[in-house]
């Protein structure tokens, strides 16, 4: 069977491993203790869009105009954010979100840990919450493009990498 056949067909199958919670209704707001830590995340799409820049100026991406960001994240279908808890202080610490045709497909960008954080498992966390999310809407194809130094942290969620050859492909304006 094809890939896309397999994909779309009656016993579709998800391209990802499930996380080791499974697919659950839509909560808006959910907090772990991770190391002692409490972490919150939120699917919120109204951040401070001037933290949420700073989380990527920290991680080195290049700064993308603030209303451009704005608009991508209300066209989004999900948006998952996660925040340092200390009482009544909260920290913008992580952060992914995903567009969809909100039925076979989604795809998922800008996920981000900020360093101070980074190499305690935060990232996983992040992930699965979003493939949680995206299972419990029934999106049973899950993309995203992950740059060269960290396709094994995808891989160690269960994303293949050109499943069956399929490439990505892109098109730039010239
Ligand atoms: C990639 C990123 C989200 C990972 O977050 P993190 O909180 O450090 O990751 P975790 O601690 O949850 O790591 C989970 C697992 O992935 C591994 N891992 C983490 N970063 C990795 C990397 N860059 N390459 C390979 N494996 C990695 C960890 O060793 C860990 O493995 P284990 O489960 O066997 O112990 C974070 O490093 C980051 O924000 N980087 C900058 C932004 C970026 O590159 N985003 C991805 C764009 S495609």
């Amino acid at each position: 069977m094809s890939f896309w056949k397999g994909l779309f067909g009656s016993a579709g199958a998800a391209t990802t491993k499930e996380p080791a919670q499974t697919a659950r209704a839509d909560r808006r707001q959910e907090t772990v203790v991770v190391r002692g830590e409490t972490i919150l995340f939120s699917l919120d799409p109204n951040l401070d869009l001037y933290e949420l820049e700073e989380l990527c100026d920290a991680v080195g991406w290049s700064r993308r105009p603030i209303h451009k960001v704005r608009k991508a994240l209300q066209h989004s279908f999900l948006v998952v954010s996660m925040w340092q808890q200390r009482g009544s202080y909260r920290r913008l610490i992580g952060f992914a979100r995903a567009t969809s045709d909100h039925a076979f497909n989604a795809t998922i960008w800008d996920v981000v840990v900020h360093p101070d954080f980074q190499g305690r498992g935060l990232g996983k966390r992040l992930m699965e919450k979003v493939i949680q999310e995206l299972r419990a809407r029934d999106i049973s194809n899950i993309t995203l493009f992950a740059d060269q130094g960290v396709v094994s942290f995808y891989e160690r969620l269960g994303f293949t990498a050109d499943p069956e050859g399929i490439k990505g492909m892109f098109w730039y304006p010239r």
